[in-house]
């Protein structure tokens, strides 16, 4: 049996346990350090953002951004429905109401129309509006940002962008998570660089990063015993895990160029089943590529489902593509506007194995597999 191919697997540097062994040397074991510091550095040099916290995990991120922006008890949050739970949760631990938008075909992403329909039917009803909105740019692709802040800006919704999958992505000349009043990065063992688990809040908003480092670390008031006015979270990220996430800092760019390539690998040899769409660029932007994702037009027979085992089989990993979050059980009760399009995609498509170290051999591995499958 071949070794196993995975889906997103870690893909180090090099630099990583050098900085690890720094941190070990200044005996800074701990959510505090010179690593942690650095790595911030990184993110905001490489993004543009005035502002970067780390964290230690994306949802404690997001949960941030939140808490920051005042949003709390029973107010409405819209979001994205095709997403992945942590980029929603946090809405439920302020009490809130998360209300669900579907995404349109060009971006797979959130869909600009509905996002309005939602708000001016909010509106004319005269009910409280929404605070935020959480947009995701799925799988490394941008969301349509224009016409979402033009949306939010007229209705006066603070914008975060959850760009958990999409650091190195940028949508007209911006890197996604720097466009909003808040964004957010997850550095899980499976996304596009990694460390070891984290997460990272971007804003160009003083106040809000002041607020969010404050929060993080217990909510702790200025004094020489312990006193609180509010209440915080242990959030920070570890000296240890920062150390990881600055190595990887050096090589994102080559990473976002490799999962390019296997993206462009992918598309080239099963161009010819025209029935297979893969998750669109839009125009202005330039994804990241984190997961080759694709649909099967209803034409083909084939199930993702299929697919799926006959990988296994072979010792490859494949997954569906996220369920829409309106359709969750946890979430039957939420409100949502929707269009179909992301339960398509649920029904008919897939992630197919993208990490950086893949060789081109590999991807034809697993093109072979998907074609013969389709093709039976
Ligand atoms: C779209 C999306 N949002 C949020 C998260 C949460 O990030 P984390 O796992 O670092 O908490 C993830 C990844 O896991 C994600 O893919």
């Amino acid at each position: 049996m071949n070794n196993r191919i995975f889906l997103s697997a870690p893909h180090m540097g090099g630099n990583e346990i050098k900085y690890i062994q720094e941190a070990f040397d200044a005996n800074y074991i701990s959510p505090v350090g010179e690593q942690i510091t650095k790595f911030e550095e990184a993110i905001k040099s490489f993004t543009g953002a005035k502002h970067a916290v780390a964290l230690s995990s994306g949802t404690a991120a997001l949960h941030l951004a939140l808490r920051t922006l005042g949003v709390k008890d029973g107010d409405e949050v819209l979001a994205s429905s095709f997403t992945f739970i942590g980029g929603v949760a946090p809405i439920m631990y302020e009490r809130c109401t998360p209300f669900f938008i579907d995404s349109d075909e060009d971006s797979w992403n959130l869909d600009p129309l509905l996002l309005l329909e939602a708000l001016e039917s909010r509106k004319k009803s005269g009910s409280k509006m929404p605070k935020a909105l959480i947009v995701a740019h799925l799988y490394g692709q941008a969301a349509k940002m224009d016409e979402i802040v033009a949306i939010c800006d007229k209705y006066g919704v603070a914008i975060i962008e959850d760009a958990a999958e999409s650091l190195g992505a940028t949508v007209g000349g911006k890197h996604t998570g720097t466009i909003g009043k808040a964004g957010i990065y997850s550095f899980n063992g499976n996304k596009i660089i990694t460390s070891s688990g984290g997460g990272m809040l971007v804003t160009d908003d003083e106040e809000v990063a002041k607020e969010a480092r404050f929060l993080s670390t217990q909510a702790k008031e200025p004094f020489l015993h312990y006193e609180h006015e509010t209440y915080g979270y242990n959030y920070r990220m570890s000296n240890i895990v920062a150390a990881i996430g600055r190595g990887q800092m050096e090589v994102l760019p080559q990473r976002v160029g490799r999962r390019r390539e296997i993206f462009a690998l992918y598309k080239e040899l099963l161009k010819d089943i025209p029935e297979v769409k893969f998750m669109p660029e839009i125009a202005g932007s330039r994804g990241n590529r984190w997961l080759t994702t694709f649909y099967m037009d209803k034409k083909l027979k084939t199930t993702p489902d299929e697919i799926i085992k006959a990988l296994e089989a072979q010792n490859i990993e494949s997954r569906p593509l996220w369920k829409p979050m309106h359709t969750q059980p946890v979430f039957k009760d939420a409100p949502h506007l929707t269009n179909d399009f992301s339960e398509m995609l649920f029904e008919r498509g897939l992630c197919l194995p993208s990490g950086s170290s893949m060789e081109d051999e590999d991807v034809m591995l697993v093109a072979k597999i998907v074609r013969d499958v389709i093709k039976k």
